[in-house]
């Protein structure tokens, strides 16, 4: 192609506008350019860095190949959030391939072009919302990881460059960064695509993924997957399969190679009825001796876990970080547990802590009322709903919460408590001054019978009741309350402050 020629018809589509020609002139100008795409890539080498991102953007939503291909290849940003622009613009498999074989092609050579800067390929969807309406002129200011080098006349920038000796050698490793949600027997062809491209350019390709989500899937095809992913970028990963525990066992190697992991969520592991218990307790041990590895653990969330009951010392000891949050739910764990967790040295300065859906009726709750005092500067979130925990136990947890001078949040609906000991939970935290948030249990008195079915009128007037309280003490406040589940739906009646009944509600 000529280059006078190509000079020309260039100018004549961009610089006339200027850099900061409104959105519109720009989606115009590219999507013209891009009707002749060979005149397009050509016209790359010398393309102000500015154009880029309307001449991608119009590239992607308009299923141009080769262009986007090219565009990749000389790219003059450190990073090309592609996820943000796939977020707007269904990705197409196509166009998502010619994005990334731009990329492969590259990275098979010595020698890197001139302007080539990108370090980072995004793929998340929520990253950089911002890049693609700044540089289409609509929006100001830029973060600085995605600043270019200051624009520069064309010339100038060429007679500095020209200057500098030799071609640019081969680089470190492009990054991908993508979060993972892995819940299918098969994968989506974009993901298998990406994983066939890192796979092969496994030293310069790498894969990064701070949230790993694994929900359903063969663990032979989650080891093939995790193979290629840098395992060290995972910073939050979430595992809710309905495992058995020597499947988990299988997993926990990679577990231990997460050694940045923060966040940790593990939901549905049980253990089959009839297991040989060293067999079990090899299985436990495996995955605590991992816990070791994770030097930057901050959040353990372990829900419906069965092995847990009489083992909470060995999970727990494991752990080398002092946790924020602690979730431990819908499990069984015995009065020892209890104690253990009170002394252990990693929960002393929790934010949040959940036990719901832990049945406490028969449990002796002083290590409980010793855990909430150890916490009690730092403490914003308790959840104890669906505890089972009665009057006499509740009263005694009293005194050491009115000590959680932190605490925002408090939920303890689905315990059978009384109104009395309701009115003595708003003596106890009347001076909580950042305690804005308390969903009650309806209190006992305001159900028929033992089945659970409400009356209405006595709730209206339990509540307007603690209403009244919270507004003599000067702290008034909602007041929500949340039934028990229906018998015959399961749905929950909440109260704030008129009621919302489940769909079979009768008055009586
Ligand atoms: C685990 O997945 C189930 C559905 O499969 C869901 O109901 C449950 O809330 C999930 N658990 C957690 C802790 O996310
Ligand atoms: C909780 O445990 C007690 C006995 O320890 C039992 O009677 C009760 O049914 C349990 N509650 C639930 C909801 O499982």
């Amino acid at each position: 192609v000529g280059g006078s020629h190509l000079q020309d018809s260039f100018r004549s589509r961009f610089f006339r506008m200027g850099v900061r020609a409104p959105s519109r002139l720009l989606e115009l100008a590219s999507q013209s350019l891009l009707q002749n795409e060979a005149l397009a890539i050509a016209a790359l080498e010398e393309l102000p860095i500015e154009l880029f991102p309307p001449l991608f953007t119009a590239a992607f939503a308009g299923r141009h190949t080769q262009a986007l291909k090219a565009m990749v290849q000389a790219w003059p940003f450190p990073c090309l959030p592609l996820g943000a622009l796939m977020k707007d613009h269904q990705p197409h498999l196509e166009t998502f391939q010619a994005a990334l074989d731009g990329l492969d092609i590259l990275l098979a050579q010595e020698v890197r072009p001139r302007r080539w800067k990108l370090q980072v390929l995004d793929l998340r969807r929520n990253a950089h919302q911002d890049f693609w309406t700044v540089w289409s002129g609509i929006k100001a200011s830029v973060c600085s990881l995605l600043e270019p080098e200051p624009a520069q006349p064309m010339q100038k920038r060429r007679r500095v460059e020209g200057s500098k000796a030799g071609p640019r050698p081969a680089r470190a490793p492009v990054e991908v960064l993508v979060d993972l949600c892995l819940k299918e027997d098969t994968l989506d062809e974009t993901l298998s695509y990406l994983l066939k491209k890192a796979k092969q350019r496994r030293s310069l390709l790498h894969l990064r993924c701070q949230k790993l989500r694994i929900f359903a899937m063969p663990m032979q095809s989650i080891r093939r997957i995790l193979k290629v992913v840098q395992l060290d970028s995972v910073q939050d990963l979430e595992v809710n399969c309905t495992w058995k525990l020597a499947t988990l066992g299988r997993f926990v190697p990679h577990l231990g190679r997460m050694g940045n992991l923060r966040r940790l969520l593990l939901s549905h592991i049980h253990v089959l009825p009839h297991s040989a218990p060293d067999q079990e307790e090899h299985c436990v041990g495996q995955l605590t001796a991992q816990f070791l590895n994770l030097l930057h653990l901050q959040e353990l969330y372990l829900d419906s876990i069965s092995f847990l009951e009489g083992r909470l010392h060995q999970v727990l000891r494991c752990l080398k970080t002092p946790l924020e949050t602690l979730s431990i739910t819908n499990c069984l764990i015995s009065e020892s547990d209890l104690t253990y967790l009170s002394q252990c040295p990693s929960v002393s300065l929790l934010k949040d802590l959940g036990l719901s859906g832990v049945n406490l009726t028969s449990l002796n709750l002083e290590p409980l009322q010793v855990l909430i005092e150890r916490t009690s500067a730092t403490l914003q979130d308790l959840d104890l709903d669906e505890c089972g925990i009665m009057d006499p136990q509740f009263s005694a947890l009293l005194p050491s919460l009115s000590r959680c001078s932190q605490l925002t949040t408090f939920s303890f609906c689905g315990n059978p408590i009384s109104m009395a000991v309701l009115e003595s939970l708003l003596h106890h935290t009347v001076g909580l001054s950042k305690l804005s948030h308390v969903l009650y249990p309806a209190p006992l008195e305001s159900y028929e019978d033992v089945r659970g079915t409400l009356h209405l009128g006595r709730l209206a007037q339990l509540h307007a009741r603690l209403k009244q309280l919270l507004c003599e003490s000067g702290r008034p406040s909602m007041v929500w309350f949340s039934a028990n589940p229906c018998p015959h739906c399961g749905d929950r009646t909440f109260y704030d402050p008129e009621p919302i009944l489940c769909p079979c509600y009768m008055p009586a």
